[in-house]
């Protein structure tokens, strides 16, 4: 466990309706078992996965020493999850790299997103990595203020290429 600390007790009016009572938030490493929790959630963030590729990427990640997977779990739910990774760059060295994050919907603005942050942050500087990026989608207009909040600053816009091979060449 990560961490262990934090309820809605403070925030009453976000309790999520499937909540009845105060519940512990837990950030706690991923394990297998979290796969649908995370694949419902990556469906939120526009990449529905059915949970069985999911669960075969997510062992292929949890298998690696540089990456971290880490889930925000509130009353046995995933209502969270992040993944951080490092990266080495030829001409500019090793950094850890978000690579993704998502909050349930109904449980934003309660501090879940800072918490998953904060985390691999901790992760990251035990790695001894002094720099953390994202590169965050610039529809995704709610993830730019909360990046400046945890105080990333915004260093360049670019453009995103991509191209699809013909494996049956
Ligand atoms: C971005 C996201 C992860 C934030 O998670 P969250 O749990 O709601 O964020 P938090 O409650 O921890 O907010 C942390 C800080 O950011 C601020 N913040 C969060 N969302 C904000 C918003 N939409 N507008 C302004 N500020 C915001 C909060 O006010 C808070 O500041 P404070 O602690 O100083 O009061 C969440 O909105 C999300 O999952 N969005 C969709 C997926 C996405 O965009 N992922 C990022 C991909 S790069």
């Amino acid at each position: 466990m990560v961490e262990l600390e934090g309820t809605y007790a403070h925030r009453p009016d976000r309790i999520p309706r499937a909540m009845s009572s105060v519940l512990p938030l837990a950030i706690r490493p991923a394990t297998p078992t979290d796969a649908a929790g995370i694949a419902s959630l990556s469906g939120e963030l526009g990449y529905p996965v059915a949970v069985e590729t999911l669960a075969d990427r997510l062992d292929r990640v949890l298998a690696r020493v540089g990456d971290v997977v880490l889930v925000a779990e509130a009353g046995g739910d995933v209502v969270g999850w992040i993944h951080g990774s490092e990266q080495e760059f030829l001409e500019s060295g090793s950094r850890c790299e978000l690579l993704g994050l998502v909050v349930d919907a109904r449980q934003r603005g309660q501090g879940v997103g800072r918490r998953l942050v904060a985390a691999v942050e901790a992760w990251a500087a035990r790695r001894g990595l002094e720099l953390v990026s994202v590169r965050s989608n610039v529809a995704r207009a709610e993830s730019h203020p909360f990046y400046e909040r945890l105080g990333y600053a915004r260093v360049k816009t670019q453009h995103a290429y991509r191209k699809r091979l013909d494996l049956r060449q």
